[in-house]
């Protein structure tokens, strides 16, 4: 056993002690919660403690059932109910400079807490893009509650950690304005159009994309469009405009007749897809183009998400895999444009975005050089 699992597998400090620089609680353990539990037992998290863990139905604050490996399973069998304030209680209690709360859920009702958290004293971290990238109001909070102070560690909603959001602050902050963001933000949405070439049905490739864990079980989660214009309503924030959800133009390809459906009848009827998409590539190829689900930002903030035909000269029309791209032009990238290019979802990408954020907002030194 590491020093450093053996770190997380320690009681709170005794009086005297010198406690952890930072005390967290993980709220979620599916699949990024769980990467990033893997991540705390590395060295890189040493100046970590961790005093509190949930998943939607149970929680765990005693040391004993955060200690060591196989705490999913402990907080299925030994976790009480859940209960946010006996939380928050925990990380009141570590002694630590700063405290902190991870979001790895996609819960709307605990983003909306974020505002609430922040303005309490705590850092939050999250992957969850429900508050940054829903509804205007829930941003503004948000914004407000940063104005006092507050430290949210965002990078994990975009681009799964890649510095999409950073450079964005950091161009604007220098005074350098964003006219035209374009990219392919959807890491299963990319591995379909890379690999869709018309031969294969399309519905044949979504079975395959599930099969290899790149699409969501409910296929329509990705093609509905929803996520990439919560990643795009995120940027296009981080960028200056202030737009609501309802006014992003989102033309998803999930067909009207398909969208009511339970997931089981769905998966069933998919095939559906097929026959206008295949007419939507031959169309595209006939013009030297391929097909990408683009989404874009113009310099009036106009935000637009949906299957684009692109020549074969442009970045996304050279992606491989499951890659992200995020094409930026501004004011000082006009003649060429910034490019940022990688994998844009995985586990551990992600919760190497959320540790990073952790690590910093609790870095008196790296929080100074930001401000
Ligand atoms: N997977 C990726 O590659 C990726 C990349 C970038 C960002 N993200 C984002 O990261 C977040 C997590 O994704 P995931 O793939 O890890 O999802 P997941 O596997 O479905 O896990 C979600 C976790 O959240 C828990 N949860 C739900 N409501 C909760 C609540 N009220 N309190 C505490 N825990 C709660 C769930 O608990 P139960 O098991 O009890 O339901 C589960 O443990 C999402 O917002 C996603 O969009 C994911």
């Amino acid at each position: 056993m590491s020093a450093v699992l053996a770190d997380r597998a320690r009681p709170a400090p005794a009086r005297g002690a010198v406690p952890a620089r930072t005390a967290l609680v993980l709220l979620g353990t599916g699949v990024v919660g769980g990467a990033f539990l893997r991540l705390l037992d590395t060295p890189a998290a040493a100046p970590l403690r961790l005093v509190g863990v949930a998943d939607s139905r149970r929680q765990c604050t005693d040391a004993a059932c955060l200690a060591g490996r196989g705490l999913r399973e402990r907080l299925q069998a030994e976790g009480e109910a859940r209960d946010d304030a006996v939380l928050l209680a925990a990380l009141d209690a570590s002694g630590a400079a700063d405290k902190a709360i991870v979001d790895a859920t996609a819960s709307t009702a605990l983003a909306a807490q974020h505002p609430r958290w922040l303005a309490r004293g705590y850092r939050v971290v999250t992957a969850n893009k429900t508050l940054a990238g829903g509804e205007l109001a829930g941003w503004r909070a948000l914004q407000a509650a940063l104005a006092g102070g507050a430290r949210y560690g965002d990078a994990a909603t975009v681009g799964a950690g890649l510095p999409v959001l950073s450079t964005l602050r950091r161009l604007r902050a220098c005074g350098d304005r964003l006219l035209k963001l374009e990219g392919v933000f959807s890491g299963s949405l990319s591995w379909l159009f890379n690999s869709y070439d018309g031969r294969r049905p399309f519905s044949a490739l979504l079975r395959e994309a599930r099969a290899g864990g790149y699409a969501e079980p409910d296929p329509r989660c990705d093609l509905s469009g929803a996520d990439v214009a919560r990643k795009l309503l995120i940027l296009a924030r981080a960028a200056g405009f202030a737009p609501d959800c309802d006014e992003v133009d989102v033309q998803g390809l999930v067909p009207a007749p398909l969208r009511a459906l339970d997931a089981e009848a769905f998966l069933a009827r998919m095939q559906e897809l097929d026959a206008p998409l295949a007419a939507r590539h031959a169309a595209a190829a006939s013009r030297g183009c391929v097909l990408r689900f683009l989404a874009r930002l113009d310099a009036d903030g106009r935000a637009r998400v949906g299957l684009t035909e692109v020549p074969a000269t442009h970045p996304a029309a050279r992606l491989d895999g499951t890659d992200n791209l995020f094409v930026l032009t501004t004011t000082r990238y006009r003649a060429q444009p910034l490019v940022i290019q990688g994998p844009g979802a995985g586990p551990e990408v992600t919760a190497q975005a959320l540790l990073g954020d952790v690590l910093a907002l609790g870095d008196p030194i790296a929080a100074e050089r930001r401000t």
